[in-house]
C-alpha cells in the first residue's frame, strides 16, 4: 500500500514545465473516494485525506495515486509549488443552507463558517501558477468571493467553466427511502466497505458527480494542451 502516514517536510519546487508527453502533476485535496477523481487520466494524483479508513479506500480504488493521510489545507500550503493543476473540496457543512435552516443532528447550533475555504482560494488566486478548481456547496450566505455557480455547486477556479458540467440526474439521492442505493448507484461505488467512525450516508453525499469533475478537468488540461501548442509553434518558427 502507498499510504504515507506523515506529511513530508519537502522543499518544494517550482512545477515543471508543462510539456505535451509528460503527466500533468496533480493534487486532490480533501480527497474523500475521489469522486471528481474517477475519470481522470493521463496525470499524476497526489490525494489528501485525513480519514485514514477513507484513505485505504481511496488507495483501494485508485492503486496508483499517491495517498497521504494528513491534513489538506497544511498541505496545500507547504506543496502547491509542486503541481499543475490542484483540485480541493474543503468541507462544506460550515457553508451550507441545511446546516442554516436547521436540518440535520448539528442543525439548531450556529458555528462560524470555516473560512479555510477562502484562504485557499486566495493563496490560490494570488500565488499558484497552474490551474485550480475549489468546490463547495452554494452558501447560505453571499459568497464573500464571487464563484461560477453549475447546479447546486460553487466552484472557484482560474478559468472558465463550461455552463453545464453533467447530465447525469442524481435527483433518485433525494428520495429519503433509497437514498443510500441511488447514492451507490449514482457513484458507482459501495460505500458499505467503509468501516471508520464517520457515517456511511454523508461519505457517500461527499463525493462529486464523475462527470463533473471530468469536464472541469478536461477544461483546465485544454488551457494546457493550447498554451503548449502556442509555445511548440512559437519555437518552430525561431529556429
Ligand atoms: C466534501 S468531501 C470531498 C469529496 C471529494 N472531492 C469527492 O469528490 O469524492 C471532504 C473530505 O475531506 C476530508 N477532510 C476533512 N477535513 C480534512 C482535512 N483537514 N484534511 C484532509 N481531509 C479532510 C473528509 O474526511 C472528507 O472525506
Amino acid at each position: 500500500m502507498n499510504i504515507e502516514l506523515e506529511l513530508k517536510n519537502e522543499t518544494p519546487h517550482f512545477a515543471k514545465p508543462m510539456l505535451a508527453d509528460s503527466p500533468y502533476k496533480v493534487l486532490n485535496l480533501y480527497a474523500c473516494l475521489g469522486g471528481n477523481r474517477v475519470l481522470w487520466t493521463d496525470c499524476k494524483v497526489t490525494a489528501i485525506e485525513n480519514d485514514a479508513e477513507i484513505a485505504r479506500l481511496y488507495q483501494e480504488r485508485f492503486p496508483n495515486d499517491t495517498v497521504i493521510v494528513g491534513d489538506a489545507h497544511q498541505y496545500l500550503l507547504d506543496h502547491y509549488k509542486e503541481f499543475d493543476f490542484i483540485w480541493s473540496s474543503p468541507p462544506c457543512p460550515t457553508h451550507s443552507r441545511a446546516r442554516y435552516w436547521g436540518f440535520g443532528i448539528n442543525g439548531k447550533n450556529p458555528v462560524y463558517p470555516d473560512f479555510k475555504l477562502y484562504e485557499e482560494i486566495i493563496l490560490l488566486q494570488h500565488h499558484f501558477k497552474g490551474k485550480f478548481c475549489v468546490e463547495n456547496v452554494i452558501a447560505y450566505y453571499e459568497p464573500l468571493i464571487p464563484a461560477q455557480k453549475r447546479g447546486r455547486h460553487l466552484y472557484w477556479c482560474n478559468f472558465i467553466l463550461p455552463n453545464i458540467l453533467t447530465n447525469r440526474d442524481n435527483s433518485g439521492a433525494l428520495n429519503q427511502k433509497s437514498v443510500m442505493k441511488d447514492l451507490i448507484n449514482f457513484h458507482n461505488y459501495d460505500f458499505n466497505k467503509y468501516e471508520g467512525t464517520q457515517r456511511i450516508l454523508k461519505i457517500a453525499r461527499n463525493l462529486v458527480d464523475y462527470e463533473a469533475g471530468k469536464t472541469i478537468f478536461a477544461t483546465a488540461m485544454g488551457i494546457f494542451e493550447k498554451s503548449n501548442l502556442k509555445q511548440i509553434s512559437m519555437f518552430d518558427e525561431v529556429t
